[in-house]
């Protein structure tokens, strides 16, 4: 990834600067100026640099490449098609958690046995899909779901291949509370004393075979504690569910490894998670499932914004962006930090809240935060925004969803077409079309 300024053309393609990057004052991702993005796609606008996912999958494939593993990428980070064909090319597979999400990945070329199915809330028609898909995996959430899943595959005549979430009811330390996932209390997973019991009933039903357990643990987590308390804990079950007699193959370690979004964060120590998870696989000799989303494509996308208006009321400045809460809700629902930088290098820097057109007070991307400043007519990003940035964006306040495009060396293509006014109405009827009960 290139980071710092590099100017002048490299005489050898392939030492050209990849990912984000300034030349001569400019934004550029990979060979291309977000400039031109911009004047061709106009704003708001997702940007996504190819180069930077191959580099963090391949940099985690890397700690893990005497082990048996697969990298199921969490569609719900980034559900771009291209984005999860370029990840289907690197070797991923993918962990979904809706039937939207399995339609998706097909379309994207992923076959069943490249998908897991995690989530609390499958519902049959969605069982039914990932059974006639032929999935790896259906992940577990509850004894409800587990006979639910049973009689759908005795429906379909089939064995549907199971794994059990275990919520290891750890201590998780995430800059959020929405974003933890193991600990006690919470609707994830089955509680760590009642698996063995679930165990022994998936021994009963005849239309479902126990292939693995897994946890997911949280988001954005900072430090190895919670999977070190965590992952003996599933070493321990993985050994009950075989001694029960189970023809157990997969350990499922979830996602959840964090990126730096601020100055002074820093990056997950992928040798450290790795040595942790490789000890405990040691253990096991089964094939290990990862489930990272963000890790692999939150810093390879940018939010490319245009300022509307500057503002100063009651002694304080205000960007008014052309991007809304509607675009990227991290900031709004999670106090989330993106970095914010001009595109064109800015002369000077202002205090200001950074904030979108939405009518909504929550609906700002930054509050005192010193910035670039850049005047109405100018470009911004928001940095580290590939990840549940466009896949949590809404059409709220009716504005048509972003364009997204995709970066590869010094070609674009626009992955994803700005929604348009009729996109907006397409499903709805102003006049009813009233049936009799
Ligand atoms: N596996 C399961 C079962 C999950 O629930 C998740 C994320 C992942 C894997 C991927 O986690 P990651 O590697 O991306 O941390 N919208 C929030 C994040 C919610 C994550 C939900 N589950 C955010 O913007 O921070």
């Amino acid at each position: 990834m290139g980071a710092g300024v590099l100017s002048g053309s490299a005489a050898d393609p392939s030492e050209a600067p990849e990912g984000f990057h300034r030349v001569g004052g400019a934004l550029h991702v990979d060979g291309v100026p977000l400039a031109t993005i911009a004047g061709a796609v106009q704003t708001p606008a997702y940007v996504y640099a190819a180069s930077t996912i191959r580099a963090r999958y391949t940099r985690l494939a890397r700690a893990f490449a005497d082990v048996p593993h697969r990298i199921h990428f969490a569609v719900k980070a980034n559900s771009n098609l291209a984005v999860l064909a370029l990840l289907r090319e690197l070797g991923a597979g993918v962990d979904i958690v809706s039937g939207g999400e399995l339609y998706r990945a097909q379309q994207a070329g992923f076959g069943g046995r490249d998908v897991v199915f995690s989530g609390v809330g499958k519902t049959s028609d969605e069982i039914a899909q990932a059974l006639d898909g032929g999935v790896l995996l259906i992940n577990v959430e509850s004894e409800a779901e587990l006979t639910a899943i049973d009689a759908v595959a005795a429906s379909r005549g089939v064995v549907a291949p199971i794994a059990i979430r275990v919520n290891p009811e750890v201590t998780v330390d995430t800059p959020h509370a929405y974003i933890k996932t193991g600990e006690k209390g919470g609707k994830f997973g089955i509680p760590r004393d009642d698996v063995t019991r679930l165990i022994e009933v998936a021994t009963t039903l005849p239309h479902v075979t126990l292939r693995g357990l897994g946890m997911h643990l949280g988001s954005q987590i900072g430090n190895a504690d919670p999977l070190r308390d965590a992952l003996p804990r599933l070493v321990h079950l993985l050994g009950v569910a075989r001694a029960a007699g189970h023809d157990i193959r997969y350990m499922d370690v979830g996602g959840g490894l964090s990126v730096p979004y601020a100055p002074g964060d820093v990056d997950a120590d992928v040798e450290d998670y790795a040595a942790l998870v490789r000890a405990a696989q040691a253990e096991t000799r089964l094939a290990l499932v990862l489930e990272p989303g963000r890790f692999l494509v939150a810093e390879a996308g940018v939010l490319l914004t245009t300022v509307l208006y500057r503002k100063h009321a009651n002694g304080k400045d205000f960007v008014v962006t052309d991007a809304g809460m509607n675009d990227l809700i991290r900031p709004s629902l999670y106090q989330a930090y993106h970095a914010i930088e001009a595109v064109e290098a800015a002369p000077s820097r202002i205090t200001a809240d950074i904030v979108g057109p939405i009518c909504e007070s929550g609906d700002f991307f930054a509050k005192d935060r010193s910035v670039d400043d850049v005047p109405a007519g100018g470009l911004l990003v928001l940095r580290t925004a590939g990840a549940y940035g466009f896949s949590m964006a809404s059409n709220y306040n009716s504005r048509p969803r972003a364009a997204e495009v995709l970066v590869d060396g010094d070609r674009y293509a626009v992955v994803r077409h700005r929604e348009t006014l009729d996109d907006l109405v397409r499903l709805e009827r102003p006049h009813p079309d009233w049936r009799t009960a």
